[in-house]
């Protein structure tokens, strides 16, 4: 995706073929600057303070974080010192554990001389299959939206379509293009009339400052609404579906995703919006069917919570107490979204029902 007319991914080698480059999320909305990661140490600091999040980037982070370690000490130990490090840093996404396998698996059994440029090679084509990945994505989606659109009764027909969206799912979550907000672009791109209800997404504010930011500079239509404002649109007619992406979707196809997830699809439901959730396959954990029992849920810090930060009228980005002194706080990440609840799973290779047989019929070779 563009900023500024210059085409950006989110996560990149560095020219000197060692280090990774990435755009520095903390900052954004209100600074776009980019960090150099020259280390595991750095890597694992950057998934965990949120410099690089989102499910696919984590993955993709943390595939380049072990070529960082290879690069220092390519031994069997320092193989496995590094992959858990980098497991530990986020435990909801599955697409961290499934990418540190790729690359582990992939160069395990090499000399250990070969194993960084082994490792280097197999992040990079981590990366670029998620890029195309998430494209496809984006055309599936579009053809459901442009199937709802076309469904509306003739008197909304020269309306917006109404999406809503929660978190940031979108090319910075990714690599480029974005899983829920992919299908988005596509249909920005494509000449209909979209508009995009976004989630603030408390308490880190991902839909706040990254959804609109990122949409801001591809020019969709949108606007920030509360969390707590969705039901209501939906209530009045002013959502035509709702899309999300998710950290780790079962077998059976329950979700899982930022923490309010939960509570838009039972908004839906009620309403009888259709719930959409966009996918990659590495999101997939086919070891686990249920997600809310099976899901370890991260816990954050309080202070997310308790204070938030933002830009002061003279420009300065600073952190401010939002809380009484002594109020305690508590940061559940990620919630569960049941499988009942989600209209359709959008995937790089087709559409498929919430289940176990849906998700099969497009993985047979699972
Ligand atoms: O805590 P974050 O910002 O890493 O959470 C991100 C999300 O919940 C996204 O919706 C998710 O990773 C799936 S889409 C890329």
């Amino acid at each position: 995706m563009k900023i500024d007319g210059k085409a950006w991914r989110t996560i990149w080698l560095e020219p000197d073929g060692r280090s990774i480059g990435v755009i520095d999320q903390i900052q954004l909305p209100h600074r776009f600057t980019t960090r150099t990661l020259r280390s595991c140490d750095e890597a694992a600091d950057a998934i965990r303070t949120m410099v690089v999040r989102g499910a696919p980037l984590i993955g993709v982070t943390g595939a380049y974080g072990l070529m960082l370690a290879l690069q220092v000490d390519p031994s069997d130990a320092a193989l496995a010192a590094a992959f858990e490090q980098l497991n530990a840093t986020r435990p909801t996404a599955v697409n961290l554990r499934w990418a540190l396998e790729r690359v582990r698996d992939r160069v395990a059994t090499l000399p250990p001389e070969q194993r960084a440029d082994a490792a280097k090679a197999e992040a990079g084509l981590i990366a670029d299959e998620d890029v195309a990945m998430c494209e496809a994505i984006g055309e599936h989606g579009l053809r459901i939206f442009q199937r709802l659109a076309a469904l509306r009764p003739p008197e909304r027909q020269g309306e917006p379509f109404n999406v809503l969206t929660h978190c940031n799912a979108g090319w910075l979550a990714t690599v480029d293009w974005g899983t829920a907000l992919a299908p988005i672009y596509k249909a920005h791109r494509s000449g209909m009339n979209i508009h995009v209800w976004v989630d603030e997404t408390r308490p880190r504010n991902q839909g706040a400052s990254l959804t609109a930011y990122e949409l801001g500079r591809e020019g969709v239509p949108h606007t920030v609404i509360v969390d707590n404002a969705g039901g209501h649109l939906m209530q009045h007619g002013q959502v035509d579906a709702v899309i999300v992406g998710t950290d780790r979707t079962t077998r059976r196809g329950d979700v899982c995703n930022k923490i309010g997830t939960y509570l838009k699809a039972l908004a839906a439901h009620d309403n009888g919006v259709p719930f959409y959730v966009a996918l990659p396959a590495s999101t997939i954990d086919w070891s686990i069917d249920d997600g809310v029992s099976e899901i370890p849920i991260e816990a954050r810090s309080a202070q997310e919570v308790t204070h938030i930060q933002g830009l002061t009228a003279a420009g300065e980005l600073t952190v401010v107490q939002l809380t009484p002194d002594g109020s305690e706080g508590f940061n559940p990440a990620f919630d569960v979204t049941p499988a009942r609840l989600v209209t359709a799973l959008i995937t790089e290779r087709g559409v498929a029902a919430a289940s176990e047989a849906g998700l099969r019929g497009l993985y047979a070779e699972q």
